[in-house]
């Protein structure tokens, strides 16, 4: 099967799976209409999915419902946030009590502590603190990374998304004015991003040490240090080359940089104690959200005695009215305490493996123009014929209509993945089943048949 012809499949497959799409979501259109006072209709714009968004009533377990009574798998998880499933027990058991007591006094209470601790003994980290999404956290390493060193400018790579704040909305997601690939230029992600903050972010290519080590010494001594995804979640999967985190943990502590580690999306999902533990290169901030708060708004930033003690003796004031909010803890701590368990790993490194299996068996029994990856509760197919190393790769051989034909297909029969699966990944949780994964299979063999012409 020649790539064209499976374009021009992949162009059938969207009419027909869209017109199919607008049948089952009736009351999802009604609603989309029917909120007009919501700007676009959605309270993320991310929430915006193409032909309209999809409007949820319920989760459980494995599963989501729309508002049309539709049932999914969810491999969605709240874009990679609901690791524990939905309305876990320990969750609801955990939420219900405290909301009885209080839910709010800007003052500490137990489960924070107690949650501290529990990542200190994950992530190997002494020091921690609360906040309440991924933007705050990486927002407060950048700033702790300036404090520390006396320095003004940061490093991210190409495509790496770290949350909505001015420093790190460079460059991620952009397709124009990149300047050359080893050397890209630093672009604002929207307008409202002053360019004077844009300039004191540059930019390197994913897993090219070399370039990381031009940029340093193109800027001697005023770098304060690297913002990364140890596994880059924003393409695909990512994964970093032998010795580049090793390298970027070298290059930074040369010249007296810091280096952090976003593990927003690879914490917890990649083990118990994120990349940080699974790769052993030992960051100075690392940077927790989505699936630590067990599906409430929780983020927490965690690093060295030297450099959180900025925090503890006051020179850096990290702040928030609902940093530490007690029923975000209380979720947190039965989150890590009830619900990640060492043996639930074990469940779901085997559910994992039965996915990846079984998804790498249809890519090559059919010739997809695709590879698999999976690691620790995520994975995703990447629709793309040679493996993608950073986001040029990316941008130049990611095939959007396979991608947006499988979601579709896979999502009219009962399986959420990210909308629009575009970079993103699958996320397993800690109650999905076999049979979860079997539907998942299904479905994604039904999308195989059609854009090999063998059906549809
Ligand atoms: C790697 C990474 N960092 C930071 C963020 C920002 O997190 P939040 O959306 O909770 O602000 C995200 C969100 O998708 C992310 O994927």
């Amino acid at each position: 099967m020649v790539a064209g012809t499976h374009l021009a499949l992949a162009d059938r497959i969207i009419d027909r799976e869209r017109a199919l799409f607008h049948e089952r979501m009736g009351r999802s259109a009604e609603m989309t209409r029917a909120a007009g006072a919501l700007a676009g209709g959605v309270s993320s714009s991310w929430q915006i999915t193409d032909p309209h968004p999809i409007w949820i009533d319920r989760g459980e377990g494995s599963k989501v419902f729309d508002v049309d009574g539709n049932e999914y798998v969810d491999y969605h998880g709240g874009y990679g946030a609901m690791l524990a499933g939905h309305a876990h027990p320990a969750i609801v058991r955990a939420v219900s009590d405290r909301v009885r007591k209080g839910t709010h006094f800007a003052q500490p209470v137990e489960d924070a502590m107690v949650v501290a601790e529990e990542l200190r003994r994950r992530y190997g980290m002494p020091l921690w603190r609360f906040g309440n999404s991924g933007t705050e956290c990486t927002m407060d390493a950048v700033h702790l990374m300036r404090a520390y060193t006396g320095r003004d400018l940061i490093l991210k790579f190409e495509g790496a998304y770290h949350g909505h704040h001015d420093s790190v909305q460079v460059s991620t997601w952009v397709v124009e004015g990149l300047g050359s690939a080893r050397r890209p230029k630093s672009v604002a992600y929207s307008p409202g991003i002053p360019q004077a903050i844009v300039d004191l972010t540059l930019i390197a290519p994913f897993n090219d040490l070399e370039a990381v080590e031009a940029i340093f010494a193109e800027h001697p001594g005023q770098i304060a240090g690297i913002i990364l995804e140890p596994v880059l979640m924003n393409c695909g999967i990512l994964t970093p080359e032998p010795g580049f985190l090793e390298g970027l943990r070298r290059i930074t502590t040369d010249s007296g940089a810091l280096l952090t580690f976003d593990e927003v999306k690879t914490g917890l999902t990649l083990g118990r104690g994120g990349a940080t533990r699974r790769f052993g290169v030992t960051p100075d901030l690392v940077c927790l959200a989505k699936a630590v708060g067990g599906g409430l708004p929780v983020s927490a930033i965690g690093g060295s005695e030297e450099v959180m003690g900025l925090i503890s003796k006051g020179v850096y004031e990290q702040v928030g009215t609902f940093n530490g909010n007690p029923l975000g803890m209380a979720a947190t701590r039965a989150m890590l305490t009830e619900v990640l368990v060492d043996d639930v790993y074990d469940h779901l490194e085997a559910i994992e493996r039965r996915m990846g299996d079984g998804a790498r068996r249809i890519v090559e029994e059919y010739s997809l123009p695709a590879y698999v990856v999976d690691l620790g509760a995520k994975g995703c197919i990447t629709y793309s014929e040679r493996r993608i190393r950073n986001y040029r790769d990316f941008l130049e051989s990611f095939n959007e209509k396979h991608s947006l034909a499988s979601w579709l297909i896979q999502f009219n029969r009962g399986v959420f993945l990210p909308p629009f699966a575009k970079g993103e990944q699958w996320l397993m949780s800690v109650q999905h089943t076999e049979a979860d994964i079997d539907r998942y299979l299904d479905t994604l063999e039904v999308f195989a048949k059609a854009i090999t012409g063998r059906t549809g």
